[in-house]
């Protein structure tokens, strides 16, 4: 077992490289079934959620290897089309499996999925997609079973804009017969990424980062060779570090349209952020003032897994500041963490009232879940003194050695062993 442990206060200073995006490289490796040839992805983070998607990817029986940041996937003898609970349990995205197993096999069997405890996630909108697409869909006690002898295309028309329903739909619409319509997508940039991969791959897909996205089945998609785009909260996670800590800091090969939310509230609350061609700078002279009130929402809104890092920024801000989480029911678990270092925030339903303090104390922390540990590594780096977070499994999911990245940065930050 393992811990981070963080020695504050810190000021970060230097340039850093942003892996690539989680959540781009999870629905990509789930498409990499349907190629008749090799599928290598570049720049790949070594973090848990890719890991076990590798390992869906293995017990399906396609042949999978992952050096030094390159992935390459022969799914061309993958033989199974189920995945068992003891695999599917690990993450959220098994999910996204569906799509694809459904598309190349015509039947896929899958437990339900695990993945982040912040809130209901239900899979119903998933599963509309799917019917809509003519599969067959039941659903038992251990999990979901689909029958898609014969995938057709239609309209899907969501009643909310959910990321992963829009991309299974894709999946499982990509080589479906006739055209597929999904209206009230998800626009995020992961699925602008989703679409320039599979149209590699010769699908016709159109529409990706708008609300509607139309697909032409096509008969047959090859390998290709792909860099899936940066980070986009890994990129908020350090620009939130560096504006709450102070300093002055480049993150390269970094797309900051994916960004401007996050962007425009940490000009307004007296950091200076520049964007140019593929960086972006920012300076911070630690004391923040947040003006604004803080809703998440789908893109092109505040993403909800920067909500519980710009918390963290907020407990050291002048003045008080509200956080609305619109997206997930039960992602506030990691504020009575933050409370222990010395927080003054109040939680009344999906709303946080933070009000600033002129600063946090180091203290024995537990991640709750992948976003909301990150919050705490912020608020370490920031505090005074020694903090200490545990259950660190939680962030190795979502980032590539953390304390890596941020001691590259100047932080006064190690990974230890728990003794047991
Ligand atoms: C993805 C991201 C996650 C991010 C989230 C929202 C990945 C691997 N994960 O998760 O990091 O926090 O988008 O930006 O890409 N919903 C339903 N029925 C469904 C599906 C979703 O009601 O069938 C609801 C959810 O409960 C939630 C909302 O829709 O309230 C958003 O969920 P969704 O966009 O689907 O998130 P994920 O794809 O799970």
């Amino acid at each position: 077992m393992e811990k981070i442990i963080i020695n504050g206060p810190n000021e970060l200073y230097g340039k850093i490289e942003v892996h690539s995006s989680k959540n781009s490289i999870l629905p990509i490796l789930s498409a990499s079934i349907l190629a008749e040839g090799k599928v290598i992805l570049k720049n790949c983070p070594k973090i848990t959620d890719i890991e076990n998607m590798l390992k869906i990817l293995d017990s399906l029986g396609c042949e999978v290897s992952f050096i030094d940041g390159t992935i390459t996937i022969d799914g061309q003898n993958a033989s199974k089309c189920n995945i068992s609970a003891e695999l599917s349990k690990n993450l959220r995205s098994s999910i996204f499996m569906l799509g694809s197993i459904l598309s190349r096999f015509k039947y896929a069997k899958i437990a339900y999925p695990g993945g982040c405890d912040i809130g209901k996630r239900p899979i119903d909108l998933h599963i509309l997609g799917l019917k809509k697409l003519n599969a067959k869909i039941i659903e038992n006690f251990d999990g979901i079973e689909c029958i898609g002898e014969n995938l057709k295309g239609n309209l899907v028309d969501l009643s909310f804009p959910s990321v992963g329903a829009t991309e299974n739909i894709m999946l499982a619409a990509v080589k479906a017969k006739g055209d597929t319509t999904i209206l009230n997508a998800a626009s995020e940039p992961e699925i602008v990424d989703l679409q320039n991969f599979l149209n590699k791959m010769g699908a016709k897909i159109s529409g990706a980062g708008t609300k509607k996205i139309s697909i032409v089945g096509v008969a047959e998609l090859k390998g290709v060779e792909y860099s899936p785009i940066s980070d986009r909260i890994v990129a908020g996670t350090l620009l939130i570090a560096t504006a709450m800590c102070g300093g002055e800091v480049v993150l390269n090969n970094f797309n900051c349209r994916h960004l401007e939310s996050l962007v425009s509230i940490l000009r307004k609350s007296a950091c200076k952020v520049k964007c140019k061609n593929d960086k972006i700078y920012i300076q911070s002279k630690k004391k923040l003032n947040f003006l604004s009130k803080i809703i998440t929402a789908p893109y092109p809104g505040f993403p909800t897994d920067l909500q519980a890092q710009i918390v963290a920024a907020m407990a050291v801000a002048n003045g008080v500041s509200e956080v609305k989480e619109t997206i997930f029911e039960t992602r506030f678990k990691y504020i009575d963490e933050l409370k222990k270092m010395g927080a003054d925030i109040t939680v009344n339903g999906n709303t946080a009232t933070i009000n600033g303090v002129r600063q946090l104390t180091g203290a024995k922390v537990f991640a709750k879940d992948l976003r909301g540990g990150a919050a705490l590594i912020l608020a370490g780096l920031a505090a005074f003194s020694k903090t200490e977070v545990f259950d660190i499994y939680h962030i190795d999911r979502g980032y590539e050695s953390i304390e890596k990245m941020l001691h590259r940065l100047g932080a006064d930050i190690v990974r230890g062993k728990i003794e047991e």
